[in-house]
């Protein structure tokens, strides 16, 4: 039996009238939301269970973070990257957009330069400018349909006052998982012109191709790890973004205490319902994971066969990530979002990342769904060509 066939997927979840971000935007219009980044599933049972057994006490008094829980992320680091981690090393957080943004400004000093490759995660196009740095967009290249890094041209562009590189990996919108030869060229880049290294690595859980593997940043040598702030949270793996809570892992003290210096009075802690369900989540959910990534295979598989039935859209191999990154450049569409809007179709516009002609599709939905919104697009693009 495949691991998928143990929980439920295919169940579609009611999620109209719970104020779900991704399904109100098209309230009371009959478009299928496939844009935010969350997932239509019911978190993993064990997760629920601990938020009912954390709930059934009534008291919701301010929270440390609990000891086993730093203890579980430490062993979870080390069991799945061979990655030690000491526990003085974690810093929590209630999300990683609030990471990005305290790395911006931990970082160097106003008017120093950010660097990230696009196309880019939004929140990594505006963090630079709420901390008083500007923005250095360097292209990722698509050669041999996949994207690249032009490391010829990242380094040409990095000037005197680049301080900090934001990298995302795997890479959301494109869907890369860079490989220990890739970061290590990056790495050695940073190294030469002292930059710091914040890796945005949410989406390491969804690696969907299976001779890939997720390597962070910052397990590449000990002088890499200290010049790098990890992000990562079970938000995207474990669909709990809603609950707010993340962490960075930052091995070099100074830099840690930096980071932890502009959190200060700001930066809230998680709640106590994000830390129970983190603990459930890493401690207790091994086959919701892989049946979840068994799912999003089959998806995937679906969404990519669907996509070589409507030319001239393309989408270079999705390795990690629910997402899609489609090529529309070619269809000759003004706007493709608004295309598939008016055909009952929400994907979201590639401007939004600095790839205008390309949408992203979220594919993180019952099989049903996911279909019922790919005929929708097929017939739409039939009728454009009749
Ligand atoms: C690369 C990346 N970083 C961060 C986030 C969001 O993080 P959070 O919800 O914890 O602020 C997302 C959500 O889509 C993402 O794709």
């Amino acid at each position: 039996m495949k691991k998928s066939e143990l929980f439920d997927f295919d169940t579609p979840v009611e999620r109209r009238g719970t104020a779900s971000m991704k399904w109100e935007k098209y309230k009371n219009q009959d478009i299928i939301p496939m844009w935010v980044a969350d997932m239509d599933f019911r978190s993993p049972p064990a997760v629920i269970r601990a938020i009912q057994q954390r709930t059934a006490d009534g008291v919701f008094g301010y929270t440390l973070t609990p000891e086993d829980l730093n203890d579980r992320v430490v062993t979870m680091l080390q069991e799945t990257y061979n990655w030690s981690v000491k526990p003085e090393w974690l810093v929590w957080l209630p999300g990683l957009v609030a990471g990005l943004n305290v790395a911006c400004r931990a970082v160097g000093k106003d008017g120093d330069d950010v660097m990230t490759a696009i196309p880019a995660y939004p929140p990594f196009l505006s963090a630079p400018g709420f901390s008083r740095r500007s923005l250095i967009k360097v292209p990722l290249k698509e050669k041999d349909n996949r994207w690249q890094f032009d490391f010829d041209r990242l380094e040409q562009m990095i000037t005197e006052k680049t301080r900090l590189f934001i990298l995302c990996n795997p890479h959301n919108p494109v869907g890369r998982v860079y490989t220990r030869s890739e970061l290590a060229e990056l790495a050695a880049i940073c190294d030469k012109h002292d930059i710091v290294i914040c890796s945005d690595e949410i989406h390491c859980g969804l690696i969907l191709d299976i001779d890939k593997v997720h390597v962070p940043t910052a397990i590449l040598d000990p002088d890499v790890a200290a010049r790098t702030i990890t992000l990562m949270a079970p938000s995207k793996t474990f669909n709990l973004p809603g609950l707010g809570c993340a962490f960075a892992v930052i091995s070099d003290k100074k830099l840690r205490r930096q980071f932890k210096n502009h959190m200060a009075g700001i930066v809230p802690r998680p709640n106590v319902l994000g830390y129970a369900a983190a603990m459930a989540a890493f401690a207790e959910c091994t086959d919701w994971h892989a049946a979840l990534l068994d799912y999003l295979r089959s998806n995937l598989e679906t969404i990519s066969r669907a996509i070589r039935q409507m030319p001239p859209f393309s989408i270079a191999p999705v390795e990690a990530t629910y997402l899609a990154w489609i090529d529309m450049r070619s269809s000759g569409l003004k706007s493709p979002v608004s295309f598939f809007e008016a055909s009952g179709v929400g994907l979201q516009d590639g401007i939004e990342f600095d790839g205008p002609g390309f949408a992203r599709l979220n594919f993180g939905c019952s099989r049903s769904l996911l279909e019922k919104a790919l005929e929708r697009m097929t017939a739409a693009m039939g009728n454009l060509k009749g």
